[in-house]
């Protein structure tokens, strides 16, 4: 992809794809959470589709609470470094907490994250992701729900931005190498 001049967007995963694997994750986290005080957290600001999505489909009164970080600037690559921009100021201590993240790719934002929520001491602390990116992984992070694993292909759209845009496409989507 020309930095100055993306083409049209290819379907990577179409819509309805997208739709009836959050409604199998939701299905699964309904079942494990069954009785338990459950506190979403939406990772911005790339989950924010893919959360509200999944949202709908956890049939548990879930308090929702928003984590905003930064660790892309306009480039496709991970700085390494991981920013808090917005904080959550409610207490998580004994608290089931879920973190939910569009997309793990070096995984050194979810590394971060699971390491800065663990010392808020929350009952138990799980990762759902919709994308995984096995190949590009450099730390080993648990994720206990995986929407769907792909290949190291930046992609957008469904949430998810490149420079910022892209992120109101309803499919996940990528651009052709060479363009
Ligand atoms: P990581 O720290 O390298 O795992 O990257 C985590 C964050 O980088 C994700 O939460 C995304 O916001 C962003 N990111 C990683 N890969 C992509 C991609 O292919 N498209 C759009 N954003 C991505």
């Amino acid at each position: 992809m020309s930095e100055t001049q993306p083409n049209e967007p290819k379907v990577l995963i179409p819509e309805v794809r997208i739709q009836e694997r959050i409604q199998e994750l939701g299905r699964e986290i309904t079942k494990e959470y069954a009785g338990k005080e459950v506190v979403a957290i939406c990772v911005l600001k790339s989950s924010f589709i893919f959360y509200s999505d999944l949202l709908r489909q956890i049939d548990l009164p879930v308090s929702c609470e928003f984590l905003g970080v930064s660790s892309y600037g306009d480039r496709r690559v991970s700085s390494g470094e991981v920013k808090v921009t917005l904080d959550i100021n409610e207490p998580l201590e004994g608290k089931h907490v879920l973190i939910v993240e569009d997309i793990v790719d070096s995984g050194l934002t979810l590394a971060y994250l699971q390491n800065n929520l663990r010392g808020r001491k929350p009952a138990s602390l799980k990762t759902c992701a919709l994308l995984m990116k096995p190949e590009s992984m450099k730390m080993e992070v648990l994720v206990d729900y995986v929407g769907f694993k792909i290949g190291s292909e930046f992609v957008i759209g469904y949430g998810m931005d490149y420079a910022g845009k892209y992120r109101g496409l309803p499919f996940i989507g990528y651009f052709e190498p060479g363009h």
